[in-house]
């Protein structure tokens, strides 16, 4: 991770300073104090610059400014749009712009001297921008070997006279992008290296030193246990299934019964899906690696919560297993009984997330007795059809949860859509020979017959749901703090939506 430091003086000479300029060269006071030993060359060379304006994500470098006392100037603008007051969003967007004109003009560090527009809170602004720019930096370079490797920044100095307590708001920012980065390293990883027993290693590994609980249940134990829906899916690989069971206990010891139920969370984890015997075409395939997303981002989430120290008990839940087709993988007509008792007429093995998330969800009712539980899933491909690659849908069996998912999405701008749930959609589900069918009729809404299929493993009094990613969980297109490729769509909303609502005081 970019390495940033909070310092009340710069650090040492630095080669490259970056300055905050509003309309018109309008600076702050530590880029009027330099502009003024500069002799005014620094606001001459801004006014000049046609394509700057000031406008927060602008940036301008400024090369072989006398007396400077560096060697490049980037000038980064501070206007927001329309009036409104920089929210935390756009500063962490700033950030990300430093970030990409560092890296644009080939220089490998910085010191940042912070000056915060009118009425924002200087510490709370250096936050966002190191946040911002540590977001920016992250790249998936593992596998390249040759010179093209992705170049990373060394260092960002943050210069502030309040460095304390900018470094005191950054610090759970940094366990967030932690988390979150684990949810892109594991999404972004290639299905021949990560599957269900190498996935549930690696869980073991990063969550384990943090002071998480992991088991992690083999598929011996899980046929064992009855979990016949889930072992349905993982049966056509020769790598069998795993499920990983995350505990982490952060509720105070003072905190009452009610507030220690632990709040869960299940993931999706469908290291590749061929579609089964109901075999995907070929063209696009590749993107069935991040099936395993939902998976990802649960344990990115455990570890940001757990690296920051959230006061709450949590459960986090993953199923995995590779959907593959083979002379041992299921048939469509095949009968399946979940853990749940409940029996499964698998119409189309394609649709293998639900049953996955079925033996998952009961599990972690039956054990845990949570007081919520919400699921991520790349569940269906209808659901992009429906939101794009813009909302997340919420289905949902509690109005208030689904709400608070809608306005922490929005604040995050990791948006949700409330999707409807109706009888007409669970009755869609029952099969004639079974309890129910793994896909609904042909008549469309195929988010909310997988989301009905989830319901019917939800007991009476759990407050519930379920998010349907397939549409975020990868991103064709680069956002300034979201790069191209595995999104992490999810970490950063749920670990809000928990500081928000179920951390004690
Ligand atoms: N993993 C897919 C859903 C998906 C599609 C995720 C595209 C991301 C991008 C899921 O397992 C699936 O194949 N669902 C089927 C369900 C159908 C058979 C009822 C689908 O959406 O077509
Ligand atoms: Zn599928
Ligand atoms: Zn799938």
């Amino acid at each position: 991770m970019l390495k940033t430091g909070f310092h009340t003086a710069v650090p040492k000479k630095a080669a490259v300073l970056a300055i905050f300029s509003g309309k018109k060269a309008k600076l702050g006071n530590k880029a009027a104090e330099l502009d003024k030993k500069t002799g005014g060359a620094i606001a001459a060379a801004i006014k000049a610059a046609k394509s700057f304006d000031g406008k927060c994500c602008q940036s301008l470098v400024l090369s072989g400014i006398k007396n400077s006392g560096a060697d490049q100037i980037i000038v980064l603008g501070t206007e927001a749009k329309d009036k409104e007051k920089l929210c935390p969003m756009k500063i962490e967007e700033s950030g990300a712009t430093l970030v990409k004109a560092l890296k644009a003009a080939k220089l490998e560090e910085a010191a940042v001297l912070t000056d915060a527009p009118d009425g924002i809170d200087v510490a709370e602004f250096a936050a966002h921008l190191a946040y911002g720019a540590v977001l920016q930096d992250y790249t998936f370079g593992i596998y390249k070997k040759k010179k093209d490797a992705p170049k990373k920044l060394k260092a960002l100095d943050i210069v502030l006279a309040n460095a304390a307590e900018a470094k005191k708001l950054f610090a759970p920012l940094e366990k967030i992008a932690a988390g979150g980065f684990l949810t892109r390293d594991l999404v972004s990883e290639p299905p021949n290296v990560l599957y269900p027993e190498s996935f549930a290693a690696r869980a073991k590994k990063e969550l384990t030193p943090l002071g998480i609980k992991v088991q992690i249940l083999t598929d011996k134990q899980m046929e064992k246990m009855g979990m016949g829906a889930l072992m349905s899916v993982g049966k056509g690989s020769a790598r069998p299934p795993r499920m990983v069971i995350m505990q982490y206990d952060g509720a105070p010891k003072s905190a009452s019964a009610a507030a220690k139920k632990p709040v869960a969370f299940v993931g999706k984890g469908i290291t590749f899906d061929t579609g089964g015997i109901s075999l995907k075409p070929g063209p696009g395939m590749e993107d069935m690696k991040w099936d395993m997303a939902g998976a990802g981002v649960v344990t990115g989430l455990m570890k940001a919560l757990a690296g920051r120290k959230a006061k709450l008990n949590a459960v986090g839940i993953i199923a995995l297993a590779e959907n593959m087709p083979s002379d041992r993988a299921s048939r469509p007509s095949d009968v399946v009984t979940s853990l749940s008792g409940q029996t499964v007429e698998i119409l189309n093995t394609d649709a293998e997330g639900r049953l996955v998330l079925a033996d998952a969800l009961w599990h972690v009712q039956e054990k845990f007795k949570p007081k919520t539980v919400i699921d991520l899933a790349t569940l269906t491909g209808a659901i992009i059809i429906a939101l794009g690659n813009e909302y997340a849908g919420v289905f949902s069996n509690d109005e208030e949860l689904s709400a608070r998912l809608v306005e922490t999405g929005a604040e995050l701008k990791e948006k949700t859509w409330h999707m409807p749930m109706c009888k007409a959609w669970d009755k869609a589900i029952d099969s004639d020979i079974a309890d129910m069918k793994n896909i609904g009729g042909d008549r469309g809404a195929g988010s909310a017959t997988a989301a009905a299929f989830l319901a019917r493993f939800i007991k009476d009094g759990t407050s519930w749901a379920h998010l349907d990613i397939a549409g975020m969980a990868w991103s064709k297109k680069e956002r300034l703090t979201v790069p191209k490729g595995a999104t992490a769509f999810g970490v950063r909303l749920l670990d809000r939506l928990v500081a928000k609502h179920y951390e004690s005081k």
